[in-house]
């Protein structure tokens, strides 16, 4: 094992925002298959708030406090899938002022108990409603913002704020990590906060890195990225959370991408298994759709590639979900015959046992009746 001497982290630290960022890097060993280059994955989950928003929600707010948008006491409202809403609420708590979130209904529970957790108040939207319609989360923490006085938009989709987040940090980690040997930049877009400030600092360092977006089907980013036009026909609900927009954000530079890349709920929910089950990563869901995309590219990489993929989430947030075997089955993407649990086989011998005493007793009363 070698343990690294670059950069000790401090023994103690103020707060829990003071070690957001500086991530691990970690060689893919098994579950990159048959793909010969080198993969690896940066590891976002183990940022204390287990995103990689964390890095975007302290970068955003303590830029407005700079600027003077965010004033004492003030309200900060966004629009989220749930992780941006976990690390802001992170924020504001150890920061003082109040976080109210508007979340799609298609966020796991365990990330709207998450939210709670952090003492944020959170408003559900149903994930069917249009961007434009009233009701729709986006529509909801605008109408949010008018009526709270003193409070603030984040709004991760649009400000810049939030691909400068990744342009100062992620990406000189990652050109540092790998001494500049990497090849190819794979991560999916949502905000695209994440994919533009990385790849537009690795760009700035080598122009000839590839960089790799990857969306899920019933998005309308890679159509727009080929196309230039939004298709509303591409639209459909899809499982995998934090990939995929219905509405072009301003923080996707869609310049700096080389390839695009669609990928299903089935694979992606299968690949992160894989990278728990075969390396002991235990990360979130898109982590799985990047990890599908490099599957996808596995005929053009060589043994020359250094693959960075990014693996925005942990685990955790999806014991109810990817993790559970009952939701894979439920949804159809396993079709393994259930392991009965010890409980339930319990209670399905018992049942039987129970039932013959019952009939017995019943049997006994009945003659003694008939008597
Ligand atoms: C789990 C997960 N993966 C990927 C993304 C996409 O990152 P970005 O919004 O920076 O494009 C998000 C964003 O919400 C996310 O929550």
């Amino acid at each position: 094992m070698t343990v690294s001497t670059k950069k000790a982290p401090p023994a103690i630290v103020d707060n829990v925002l003071d070690v957001i960022g500086n991530t691990p890097m970690v060689r893919i060993k098994k579950a990159q298959g048959e793909v010969k280059s080198e993969v690896l994955g940066k590891v976002e989950g183990l940022n204390p708030g287990h995103s990689a928003k964390d890095r975007v929600a302290l970068y955003m707010v303590e830029k407005a406090e700079r600027e003077g948008k965010i004033k004492e006491g003030a309200t900060i409202i966004e629009a989220t899938s749930g992780n941006t809403g976990f690390s802001l609420a992170m924020v504001c708590l150890l920061k003082g002022y109040k976080c109210v979130l508007t979340v799609s209904s298609k966020a796991s529970d365990e990330k709207l108990r998450l939210l709670q957790s952090m003492g944020a108040e959170v408003f559900i939207c149903p994930s069917s409603a249009k961007p434009e319609d009233p009701d729709s989360y986006y529509s909801v923490a605008k109408q949010l913002h008018a009526e709270i006085p003193n409070s603030y938009y984040l709004n991760q989709n649009f400000d810049e704020a939030n691909k400068l987040a990744h342009y100062t940090t992620t990406g000189p980690e990652i050109w540092e990590q790998t001494e500049g040997r990497i090849t190819h930049f794979v991560c999916c877009v949502g905000t695209g906060g994440t994919i533009s400030g990385t790849a537009k600092y690795l760009k700035e360092q080598n122009p000839d890195i590839q960089v790799i977006g990857v969306d899920a089907y019933g998005s309308v980013l890679k159509r727009y990225w080929e196309t230039g036009e939004f298709d509303e026909k591409e639209i459909y609900s899809y499982k995998v959370e934090g990939l995929g927009k219905t509405i072009i954000p301003g923080n996707v530079d869609f310049s700096l991408f080389d390839r695009m890349i669609k990928v299903h709920d089935k694979d992606s929910a299968i690949r992160a298994r894989e990278l728990a089950q075969k390396d002991g990563l235990f990360v979130g869901y898109s982590a799985g759709a990047a990890m599908q995309a490099v599957h996808k590219m596995k005929r053009e990489l060589t043994e020359d590639d250094v693959v960075v993929v990014l693996f925005s989430d942990h685990g955790s947030r999806y014991l109810g979900k990817i993790y559970s075997d009952d939701w894979m089955q439920d949804v159809g993407f396993s079709k393994e015959k259930k392991e009965e649990s010890y409980n339930s086989y319990l209670y399905r011998k018992y049942k039987v046992r129970y039932k013959r005493i019952y009939n017995k007793v019943n049997y006994y009363i009945n003659q003694s009746m008939k008597m």
